[in-house]
C-alpha cells in the first residue's frame, strides 16, 4: 500500500517548520525505506492570496483522498481585516468538517528537559503525560442558529451549542479506546450543571462506558473545576475527554503545564476510509506566530511531532513514531534549544534549520 501526504504548510511559520518536516520525511524514506507520496497545497492566508478563498475546493476534494494530511499553521495580521466567511480559520474549520474529523487527540506532554519551563513547580509537570480528545465538529463551533441578528432595535450575537448523541457516542469510543493502549483512565469534562447538552454528554460516555468499556476507569468532572485541576495536580489524569469550546481552552491549558506551545502535536482522526486507515489531519498545536515568520527563529518539533503521530496513527508504524519522538527527546536533553526554549545556561541556541539539523544527526544515530 502507497502512503499518500498532502502537506499543507499555510501561513506564517508554517512553511518554514513544515520545510524541516520535509527533510524528515525524506530521512524516513531513505533510511527506514518508508517511502511517502507527497503532494504540496496551499491552505489559510497563502490560499486566499491565489484563489480568493482559504480552502480550494480542489484542495478539498485532495486532502478527502489522502491517508493524512499535515498542517502548518494557518492566520496573519494582513488578514485580520476580511471577511469572516473567507478569514484562514475558516480552510482549516472546513477540512475539519467536511473529512469529519470528529475526534482530535492533543497529547500534552512533558519533556523532562523542559519540565522548568513550565510556569508550575517541576514536581507538578515532569513526567506529565496526558492525552486530551477534543470533539472537533460540533457543538458550538457549528451549531445552528448562527449570527448577528437584529431584535428589539440591538443587534444580538448568537452561537448553539448542539450535540447528538452518536457524536458523543463516537468520540466517547475513541477516547476508551486510546485510555486502554495508556493509564486505562477517563475523565469526561462537561458542564451538565449549566447545560442541556452537558447532562446529555455526561449520559452518553456513561452509557457507552457501561456497555463496552466497563474495564477503563471513568470519571466526569464540571470543565471549570478540570482546568482548575489541570493546574493544581495534572497527573491525575491520563485521558480526558471532552467538547468542541472546553476542549479548546483546556488544550490551551495543558499546553502550558509543558512548557512550550512549540513541542506540542495533535492529531485530528475521522472514520476509516476504503483501505482501512482513518481519515486524518495533523497539525502543531500552536498558531501561526506571524511577528517570528520567516526569521529561522520558529521550532519546528511541534510540526515534527504532528508527523511522528501520522507515523503512528495513519501508517501503522508506532516504533518508527517512537524512534523520532525520541530523537527529539535527545535532542532537548543536549541542550539544543530554538528561541522559545532559551532560558537555560549552557544551552545550545539553534535555528529553526539547525533544530532540524540536530534531529536528522539524532535519527542517525538511532540505527
Ligand atoms: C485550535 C485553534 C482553532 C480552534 C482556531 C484557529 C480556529 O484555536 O485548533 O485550537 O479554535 O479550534
Ligand atoms: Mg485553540
Amino acid at each position: 500500500m502507497t502512503n499518500t501526504l498532502l502537506i499543507l504548510p499555510g501561513d506564517g511559520i508554517g512553511p518554514e517548520v513544515m520545510a524541516e518536516v520535509t527533510r524528515i520525511i525524506d530521512w524516513f524514506g531513505a533510511r527506514r525505506g518508508l517511502k511517502f507520496g507527497v503532494s504540496e497545497d496551499l491552505v489559510g492566508g497563502a490560499a486566499y492570496d491565489v484563489h480568493g478563498v482559504p480552502l480550494a475546493d480542489a484542495t478539498m476534494a485532495r486532502a478527502q483522498q489522502v491517508d493524512a494530511v499535515l498542517l502548518g499553521a494557518v492566520g496573519g495580521p494582513k488578514y485580520d481585516s476580511l471577511d469572516f466567511s473567507v478569514k484562514p480559520e475558516r480552510g482549516l474549520l472546513r477540512l475539519r468538517k467536511e473529512m469529519d474529523l470528529f475526534a482530535n487527540l492533543r497529547p500534552a506532554q512533558c519533556f523532562d528537559a523542559l519540565a522548568d519551563f513550565s510556569s508550575l513547580k517541576r514536581d507538578v509537570v515532569s513526567g506529565l503525560d496526558i492525552m486530551i480528545v477534543r470533539e472537533l465538529t460540533s457543538g458550538v463551533y457549528f451549531g445552528e442558529p448562527r449570527g448577528i441578528f437584529e431584535e428589539n432595535g440591538q443587534r444580538v450575537g448568537i452561537n448553539t451549542q448542539r450535540y447528538t448523541e452518536s457524536e458523543i457516542d463516537r468520540v466517547a469510543r475513541a477516547a476508551f479506546e486510546l485510555a486502554r493502549k495508556r493509564g486505562n483512565k477517563v475523565c469526561s469534562m462537561e458542564k451538565a450543571n449549566v447545560m442541556e447538552s452537558g447532562i446529555l454528554w455526561r449520559e452518553v460516555v456513561q452509557a457507552v462506558h457501561d456497555a463496552d468499556y466497563p474495564d477503563v476507569e471513568l470519571s466526569h468532572m464540571y470543565a471549570d473545576a478540570g482546568g482548575m485541576q489541570l493546574c493544581r495536580w495534572p497527573k491525575q489524569f491520563d485521558v480526558i475527554v471532552t467538547d468542541n469550546l472546553f476542549g479548546d481552552l483546556l488544550s490551551d491549558v495543558a499546553a502550558m503545564l509543558t512548557g512550550s506551545l512549540g513541542m506540542l502535536p495533535s492529531a485530528s482522526l475521522g472514520a476509516p476510509r476504503a483501505n482501512g486507515r482513518p481519515k486524518a489531519l495533523y497539525e502543531p498545536v500552536h498558531g501561526s506566530a506571524p511577528d517570528i515568520a520567516g526569521q529561522g527563529k520558529a521550532n519546528p518539533c511541534a510540526c515534527i511531532l504532528s508527523f511522528a503521530m501520522a507515523l503512528r496513527y495513519s501508517f501503522d508504524q508506532g516504533d518508527e513514531a517512537t524512534r523520532l519522538e525520541q530523537a527529539v527527546e535527545k535532542v532537548l536533553a543536549d541542550g539544543v534549544r530554538t528561541a522559545d526554549l532559551m532560558q537555560a545556561e549552557g544551552a545550545t541556541p539553534v535555528s529553526t534549520r539547525g533544530m532540524g539539523d540536530a534531529i536528522l544527526a539524532a535519527l542517525d544515530a538511532s540505527l
